[in-house]
């Protein structure tokens, strides 16, 4: 089958299958502070890693639901140049869907879903205390991509990773042992998936 981006429904699709089809997506869980100092936590799975030497990564945000607007992590991260992205282990899944609530810009996130926020480094933002693995990040650019919606934006916000914090208990004989923490990932719709088992392959040259 081929069908021209659009037209999904006319293909026997009941949603956008896009999603589905670029995943599994790792989730940057994205912490910022406002101007005011307010804490603020959301997850994104439109979020990778795209390069290592700097290590930077990137999330990406349509505007906020009801007002328009940038999201508040891209509103917090471009006004004070800092975020912290944790990563979501299996044992936090839930507690980062609660953060994905839409709450009005200057509310925290990190009570409503019984979390709590331990002091970063080099930068403001809290970092998810249980996470296994957090990146601090100086905020970079962000760019705007086209969006079809009517009064709605697109931007994919990037940042440098300056300082790194990693539990212990995930590293075995030097190497980090992702069945230890199982990360979680976002597929299509409201599905996810846990890594929990790992094979290695020898590249060929
Ligand atoms: C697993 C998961 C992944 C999400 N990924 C994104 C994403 O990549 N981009 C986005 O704009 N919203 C995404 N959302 C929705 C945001 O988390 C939600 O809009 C949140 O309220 C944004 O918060 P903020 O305004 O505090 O940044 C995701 C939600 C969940 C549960």
């Amino acid at each position: 089958m081929f069908y021209k981006v659009g037209t999904h429904k006319d293909h026997g699709f009941h949603h956008d299958p896009f999603k589905a089809f670029v995943s599994p997506r790792p989730i940057g869980w994205i912490s910022t502070l406002s101007q005011q100092g307010v804490s603020n936590l959301a997850p994104y799975s439109y979020f990778n890693a795209v390069s290592s030497d700097p290590p930077v990564v990137f999330f990406a945000g349509g505007s906020k639901r009801g007002i328009g607007g940038p999201k508040d992590s891209q509103r917090n991260a471009e006004r004070t140049g800092e975020f912290v992205c944790s990563i979501v282990c299996h044992a936090q899944r839930k507690q980062m869907n609660i953060t994905s609530l839409h709450l009005p810009h200057g509310e925290d996130e990190m009570p409503k879903a019984e979390l709590s926020g331990e002091p970063s480094v080099l930068v403001k933002p809290l970092r998810v205390k249980g996470a296994p693995v957090h990146l601090e990040c100086k905020y970079l650019q962000s760019v705007q991509t086209p969006c079809w919606s009517e009064n709605q934006e697109n931007w994919v916000i990037f940042g440098e990773v300056i300082g790194i914090h990693v539990d212990e208990s995930i590293i075995k004989n030097g190497y980090v042992d992702v069945t230890l923490y199982r990360p979680v990932a976002r597929l299509g719709y409201m599905e996810y998936a846990t890594v929990s088992e790992v094979y290695t392959m020898d590249r060929p040259d």
